[in-house]
């Protein structure tokens, strides 16, 4: 199996998502091969929800890490998860027009371009 599906899967494991029972996973993989995961981290506020996709990328940014190839996201869902709109919007802003990978349990696969799930994005070159 690809690394990084391999990654966003195992990262799915640990989402703390008692109040939805969603759980997400995420694998960002670096310029250099380094692999970043995420899992969906939730709390009672609900609000304070923070989705596999952020933890990943923030994660990613904290390490130094500044260049990406592909994200892969994992959920348990036949239709496949795409990421939510403050994820692309974090996505855009550090990953630029990244592939992005979906995936679900039974190694159904799609890949996307960022820029064709958010079209027109508002970043730093309005600024
Ligand atoms: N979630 C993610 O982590 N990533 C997505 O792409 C979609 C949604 C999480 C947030 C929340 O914990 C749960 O899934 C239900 O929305």
């Amino acid at each position: 199996m690809d690394p990084l599906i391999d990654a966003a899967l195992r990262a799915r494991e640990h989402a703390h998502a008692p109040f939805s029972k969603f759980k997400v996973g995420a694998a960002l993989l670096g310029e250099d091969g380094q692999i970043y995961t995420g899992c969906n981290v939730e709390n009672a506020t609900y609000g304070l929800t923070v989705c596999a996709e952020r933890v990943a990328v923030f994660k990613a940014v904290s390490e130094g890490a500044r260049k990406f190839r592909r994200i892969v996201v994992a959920a348990d869902t036949n239709v496949l998860t795409p990421p939510c709109g403050a994820c692309r919007q974090i996505l855009w802003e550090f990953c630029g027009d990244i592939e992005v990978i979906l995936t679900n349990l039974q190694g159904k696969t799609e890949s996307l371009r960022l820029k064709d799930l958010f079209p027109r994005p508002f970043d730093a070159s309005f600024l």
